[in-house]
């Protein structure tokens, strides 16, 4: 691996060229493709589904899970894409596809175990946000902010798995644990974990509002609008993730650098932090089941 001193565009085009670079299974960018169209059916989803017997057999043992309660059983997908609704399909595709993604991915399971945790718990407190009538005004819907928190550190893992020594590089500095990863990823690859994860989401073809999120979960430098609002979902989840899964003592957590203006803005303050954490563990709590799919 070239080390010295390198742009962020060379360090994109590395990984661009990487042959290894995970590639979700087929159904993964069938099914974003069909809900980008607002005449999309549960018959269509259902139809994609079909032709991926894994990932339908995953889809309907989750949809019977305790996570979502039905009372009565769903006994095919396409019952299950009516039931659950065609947002929640996708995040369900997502995790499994997930898991699929990274299962070659040569990393130990403890490394794996601790990514997909601290992922579940942003998705798991972006579904809490959602949850909070105060930010009814700042996202769409919770299944949108799942999957970003999902996979808004992506690039972490792409960094860890494919450019050890680049990481090598990151981690051994001495700001390293000190201020937000992104200032050392910057200043030591000239781009961040975000950017190289966003890079990805790109060429997987995901909506321009995840890109844009996972690129800037850590410095929110996404314009007014749609995006910058997802973006700002991750931003304090992410935060809120780290603070509840984190078990030192308060005066030693290492969290990242969380923009308190922006978590007003969701009905977050210091004062409730606490309260917010608790949340989020009972709705991670919740969610365990979907770490199956993500580790593949
Ligand atoms: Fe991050
Ligand atoms: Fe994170």
């Amino acid at each position: 691996m070239p080390s010295g001193t390198m742009s962020g565009g060379d360090v994109l085009e590395l990984i661009g060229q990487i042959d290894r670079l995970p590639t979700p299974p087929v159904v993964f960018s069938q099914i974003n493709r069909v809900l980008t169209n607002p005449q999309a059916s549960a018959y269509d989803v259902a139809k994609i589904l079909a032709e991926d017997p894994g990932t339908s057999a995953r889809v309907l043992r989750m949809a019977n899970s305790a996570y979502y309660g039905l009372s009565q059983p769903v006994v095919s997908v396409r019952q299950a894409v009516v039931t659950l609704g065609m947002e929640a399909i996708r995040s369900l595709v997502l995790s499994s596809s997930m898991g699929d993604a990274f299962k070659n991915a040569d990393l130990d399971d403890e490394y794996q175990d601790n990514f997909w945790r601290h992922s579940l718990a942003t998705a798991s407190a972006a579904r809490v946000l959602h949850g909070f009538k105060l930010s009814d005004q700042v996202m769409r819907g919770g299944e949108e902010g799942f999957s970003a928190g999902l996979l808004h550190d992506i690039g972490k893992m792409i960094l860890v798995w494919q450019l050890p020594e680049m990481y090598a590089r990151v981690s051994s500095h001495h700001d390293f644990g000190v201020v937000d990863d992104q200032h050392v990823e910057r200043e030591v690859m000239g781009v961040t974990h975000g950017e190289i994860g966003g890079y990805l989401a790109g060429r997987w073809n995901l909506p321009e509002a995840l890109c844009q999120a996972i690129s800037h979960h850590h410095d929110l430098d996404v314009p007014d609008g749609e995006n910058n609002r997802l973006a700002k979902v991750v931003h304090v989840a992410d935060y809120l993730a780290h603070w509840t899964m984190d078990s030192r003592p308060v005066n030693q957590k290492v969290v990242p650098i969380m923009n308190w203006d922006v978590a007003a803005e969701f009905g977050v303050h210091e004062e409730s932090l606490a309260d917010v954490c608790s949340l989020v563990m009972a709705e991670f709590g919740r969610s365990e089941i979907f770490l199956e799919m993500l580790k593949g």
